[in-house]
């Protein structure tokens, strides 16, 4: 039984005032302990956050990492920082980081492995754009970005990575992948992971579902057998809407 997670990705929204709020609404909205849940605020609000959420299972999450230990990285934050302040999780490879920032599969496979060395769970992210699809190769395209990101990652440390499945057509444009067509991609990465790795692995490995995922689509999606749980963008602004995904996760 895989234990579900759901993760909500702030971006760069809010503001200092506004992420303890959300944060703590969160907390009182009644956790139960079945799901991991993570909350990704912007970096700088990190240890607020982290401090509003100390008395509860809620963990947080970076929305980045740089992959060097220390240095002349202007505007760039460590691993060992990111553990310093608190946090608990780290997102790798977000589609915006890859479209706008130029991060590429051989950059997410470096921060991977620097995530490894330190106690931080990875949210790794893969999804293929709108023409990516419609030229029939979503299956290539998150294959591929795979085999970057784990290459030269053991099988008990990929064991510790949460995948998630975020068609880039579907971030925060209000489309969402039908519950069937999340599914089949969500299996065949579960098939990657086991010619990778192992069956076990393969098994064991948490694959969430990205984009445009709201209160009103999650139950469908997360019913599905191989989506393990969601990284929520926009409607992880907002306490009611995050609430009732965190609901259907149970
Ligand atoms: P969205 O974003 O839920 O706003 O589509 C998801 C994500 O980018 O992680």
């Amino acid at each position: 039984m895989r234990r579900p997670v759901v993760a909500g990705n702030w971006k760069m929204n809010l503001n200092g005032q506004a992420a303890v709020e959300l944060a703590a609404a969160i907390v009182k909205g009644g956790i139960d302990g079945s799901a991991d849940i993570v909350l990704c605020p912007p970096n700088v609000y990190l240890m607020s956050v982290v401090d509003s959420t100390r008395a509860s299972s809620v963990g947080v999450g970076a929305q980045n990492a740089y992959f060097e230990a220390d240095g002349a990285f202007t505007g760039e934050t460590s691993v060992a920082m990111l553990v310093d302040c608190g946090a608990s999780h780290v997102i790798l490879g977000h589609s915006e980081r890859r479209q706008l920032l130029g991060e590429t599969d051989a950059v997410v496979n470096k921060k991977l492995h620097a995530v490894m060395a330190s106690p931080l769970v990875p949210i790794v992210c893969v999804g293929e754009t709108l023409a990516e699809r419609e030229a029939g190769k979503t299956v290539e395209v998150v294959r591929r970005q795979c085999e970057g990101a784990f290459l030269g990652i053991s099988e008990d440390q990929a064991a510790r990575v949460v995948l998630a499945y975020e068609p880039v057509w579907a971030i925060g444009t209000g489309k969402t992948a039908s519950p069937e067509q999340a599914q089949e991609v969500h299996l065949d990465l579960r098939n990657w992971f086991e010619k990778r790795y192992t069956s076990a692995l393969a098994q064991g490995i948490r694959i969430l579902y990205g984009g445009s995922v709201k209160g009103s689509n999650a139950k469908e999606l997360l019913s599905k057998p191989d989506i393990d749980g969601a990284l929520v963008g926009g409607a992880s602004l907002k306490a009611d809407e995050f609430l009732q995904i965190i609901a259907a996760a149970h």
